[in-house]
């Protein structure tokens, strides 16, 4: 009998995170999801799927949290760690007028935190295993027409870390893949975005596997095109 694969989803209580666990419980998979208050979503989910669905306490912003998770998941196999957690604030202002907290919090949870959490749970993913981190297609410099601009500057941010990443953990042989997943309807993208979550998340789910035991970093969209930086 084949082993159950196994992802770790860091943000799943909702939105895209809700839905990558839910994509990956019906593909067979077992999935740790990470929540930092209880989703009745989710406790509802795994009863659809006993025995496959483990949820965990875990803000990504604090260190000592994650901290945490690598030492409850210590002897476990990863084969896919995917960091979800992202915010967006002061979406339509520019440094003149936003409130500047709202820009070190996305600098702080949209770069910092989910390069950090690769950084500390990466050695949980054997070589030829995945970390994959939701960027965005607003993420890309050479693109940007000025549209969330402060969002999608944490995104840029998040891009250049994991350069730095991929450039000191080469010896790992992980598959690294910032994700751009498309502009959904989720309470971050709102109502007016072009794709519905189903339009979104099984090409993602389909794209991580397709790139799986091919070792660097790739930027790409959710048809496994790669975006210019
Ligand atoms: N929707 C889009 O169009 C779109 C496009 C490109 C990229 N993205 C990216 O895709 C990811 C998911 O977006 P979404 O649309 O699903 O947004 P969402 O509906 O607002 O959900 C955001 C998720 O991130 C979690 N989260 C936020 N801060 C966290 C923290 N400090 N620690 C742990 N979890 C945290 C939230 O948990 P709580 O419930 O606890 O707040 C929630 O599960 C984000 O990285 C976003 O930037 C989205």
């Amino acid at each position: 009998m084949t082993q159950q694969s196994t992802v770790l989803v860091l943000g799943a209580s909702r939105g895209l995170g809700f839905a990558l666990t839910k994509e990956w419980l019906e593909r067979g998979w077992r999935v740790i999801a990470t929540v930092r208050t209880p989703s009745n979503e989710l406790t509802d989910l795994g009863a659809r799927f006993p025995g496959s669905l483990e949820i965990e306490t875990v803000d990504v912003a604090n260190a000592d949290s994650v901290k945490a998770l690598r030492d409850r998941l210590s002897g476990r196999h990863l084969d896919v760690l995917y960091i979800n957690a992202g915010i967006a604030r002061s979406i339509e202002k520019s440094p003149a007028v936003a409130d500047e907290c709202d820009f070190l919090d996305m600098m702080l949870v949209n770069a910092f935190s989910p390069v950090r959490a690769a950084e500390l749970l990466g050695d949980l993913v054997p070589a030829g295993g995945t970390i994959a981190i939701m960027t965005s297609e607003l993420g890309s410099i050479q693109n940007a027409n000025g549209s969330w601009q402060l969002y999608s500057s944490s995104k840029a941010a998040l891009n250049m870390l994991m350069k730095g990443y991929a450039a000191q953990h080469a010896e790992e042989r992980h598959t690294l893949l910032l994700v751009a997943p498309g502009w959904v309807r989720t309470e971050m993208g709102g109502s007016n975005a072009l794709l519905s979550i189903e339009e979104s998340i099984p090409l993602v789910v389909d794209m991580v596997e397709a790139n799986r035991g091919k070792p660097g970093l790739r930027y790409v969209d959710r048809f496994n095109a790669t975006l210019p930086w």
